[in-house]
């Protein structure tokens, strides 16, 4: 069993969007073992997107993630992190495949409606980092 961290970002609770992809994920397979519905601080933001600190959407994604309240997941199932990255789709949801989380919730690029860890050690440290919220 693999573990992942999902956030469900503020367009998507914006627009009510949370229940629908939880039940998308749920009938993926996976198994939503932690939740917890905040705001994230500037804090916990930087540092959880601090791999993308030099791209210079960086301050844009940062502002974006604590503009609104989140629900911050672990997700639990066989191949939880490819599983759930392919279930959420390409980071552009005009990339991205029918069907897919982002395909069908996403605004745009910045708000793409999820987040999911794109590798077993992002999801260790992420999930480490969002440990103290829930
Ligand atoms: O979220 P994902 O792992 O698919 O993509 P990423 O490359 O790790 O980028 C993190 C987030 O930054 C994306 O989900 C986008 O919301 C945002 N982003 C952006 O606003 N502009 C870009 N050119 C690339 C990413
Ligand atoms: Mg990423």
């Amino acid at each position: 069993m693999e573990t992942t961290l999902c956030i469900i970002k503020p367009d998507a609770v914006k627009n009510g969007f949370e229940d629908k992809i939880n039940e998308k994920i749920i009938s993926s397979g996976l198994k939503i073992i932690k939740t917890k519905k905040t705001f994230l601080t500037e804090e916990i933001a930087r540092n959880f997107y601090k791999e993308h600190a030099s791209k210079p959407f960086f301050n844009e994604l940062v502002e974006f993630i604590i503009s609104g309240e989140v629900v911050v997941q672990v997700l639990e199932g066989e191949s939880a992190i490819k599983s759930y990255r392919s279930l959420m789709g390409a980071t552009n949801p005009d990339e991205a495949e029918e069907g897919t989380l982002r395909k069908l919730f996403a605004e745009s690029l910045s708000k793409n409606a999820v987040h999911g860890s794109d590798s077993s050690e992002s999801a260790a440290r992420e999930i480490a980092i969002m440990d103290k919220i829930f």
